[in-house]
Parts: structure tokens; C-alpha cells; sequence
């Protein structure tokens, strides 16, 4: 997979640059998602209601406690799954129909630490060449690797942090490979 990314980094890194440049637009904007589970004679209320709004070329965490929303919210933004209500636009296009493919929304989650780091890595170079990168952690580390962290409390949005010096993942990289940039 690593290999496959590289691949595509160098292929599209002059591109990817200049669409970042010129480009800033709203990449996805969600309207007071939410996502009822009936469970038998109860409701499970996963979602109590998402504004979320993402810029083209960001790379946005989004964290939280096991339990509060984090994969439904990414299954709903990556349309692999209905919200009970919203408004969810994506590149300007009203989504509402879904999509059989399905990622795993937590990239970094069982892997060991020189292979996240890697993966992290990659990340970052596809977010410096323009790429939107949304992503689930539960490892705080990781997610000030990214640009901007998201959190979720009992299917809320409790806080939205924008980060100005991100950590980047290279140092340790290098560190873990024994290698010197
Ligand atoms: N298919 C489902 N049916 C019923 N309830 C569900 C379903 N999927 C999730 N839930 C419930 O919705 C809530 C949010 O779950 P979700 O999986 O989105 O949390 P999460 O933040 O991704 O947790 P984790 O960190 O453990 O992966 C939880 O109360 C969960 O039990
Ligand atoms: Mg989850």
C-alpha cells in the first residue's frame, strides 16, 4: 500500500500543488447530521446533530471516546451510511446515495508504531500536495500530526481546534529507521 501511494505522490505532486494554491473552497459541509440506531425498543442517538465544515487541502482529525460518534460521522461523510436527517453536501453535489467501497476510519489503528509512523507520514506528504484528509485517532500524538482536531462527546462536536505548528511525523520517522534526513 505504502508503495502504491508513493507512486501516486510523485505522480500528482506538481498538480496536487497547484489546485492547493488555487484552490480553498469548502470541500464538504454538513447540516445537523444526525443518526438514530433502533436497538428493539430503543433508540441509540449516535449523532445529536454535526455542523461540520472542511476546506479543501486540510488534514482534520477526528477524535474522541470510544462510543461517541466518530464511525458513524466517517461512514456518513465517506456515504457509506445514511444520517436519519441532514444536509450533507460534497464538492457542491447534495449527497444522498451511497457508495459500496469501505475503508477502514481509523488508518493508524492496529498498526505497529514504525509502520504508523510511516503511514502517517504519507499522509502528510498527500495533505502538503493538496490532498483533504479526514481521519479517525485515538492517539493524541497522531492528531497533532494533522491541522485541525475535531472532537466528539456523545455524538456532539465539543470542541474544534485549529493547530498552527503541526508536529510532523519525518523526525520520528527517520528516528525509527535509523536513517538521518
Ligand atoms: N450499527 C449500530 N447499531 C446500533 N448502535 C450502533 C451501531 N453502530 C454504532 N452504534 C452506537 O452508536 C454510538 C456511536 O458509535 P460509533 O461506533 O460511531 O463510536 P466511535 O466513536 O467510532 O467508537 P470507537 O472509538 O469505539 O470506534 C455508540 O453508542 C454505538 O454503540
Ligand atoms: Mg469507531
Amino acid at each position: 500500500m505504502i508503495q502504491i501511494i508513493r507512486s501516486r505522490i510523485s505522480s500528482d505532486a506538481g498538480v496536487q500543488g497547484v489546485f492547493r494554491n488555487m484552490e480553498r473552497e469548502t470541500v464538504m459541509r454538513t447540516k445537523w447530521i444526525t443518526k438514530v440506531y433502533a436497538m428493539g425498543k430503543t433508540d441509540v442517538r449516535a449523532l445529536r446533530g454535526i455542523d461540520l465544515t472542511v476546506e479543501r487541502g486540510k488534514m482534520i482529525t477526528i477524535v474522541g471516546a470510544s462510543g461517541s460518534g466518530k464511525s458513524t460521522l466517517m461512514n456518513i461523510i465517506g456515504c457509506l451510511d445514511y444520517p436519519t436527517s441532514s444536509t450533507y453536501f460534497l464538492d457542491a453535489v447534495h449527497v444522498e446515495g451511497l457508495s459500496r467501497n469501505r475503508l477502514d476510519d481509523e488508518p493508524l489503528g492496529n498498526l505497529d508504531t514504525k509502520t504508523s509512523v510511516e503511514v502517517l507520514s504519507l499522509f502528510q506528504e498527500l495533505y502538503d500536495q493538496g490532498m483533504t484528509i479526514p481521519m479517525i485517532t485515538h492517539e493524541a500524538d497522531v492528531a497533532d500530526c494533522t491541522e485541525r482536531i475535531t472532537e466528539l462527546r456523545d455524538g456532539k462536536i465539543i470542541l474544534d481546534k485549529h493547530i498552527k505548528n503541526r508536529r510532523s511525523a519525518k523526525p520520528e520517522l527517520y528516528a525509527e529507521l535509523q536513517i538521518s534526513a
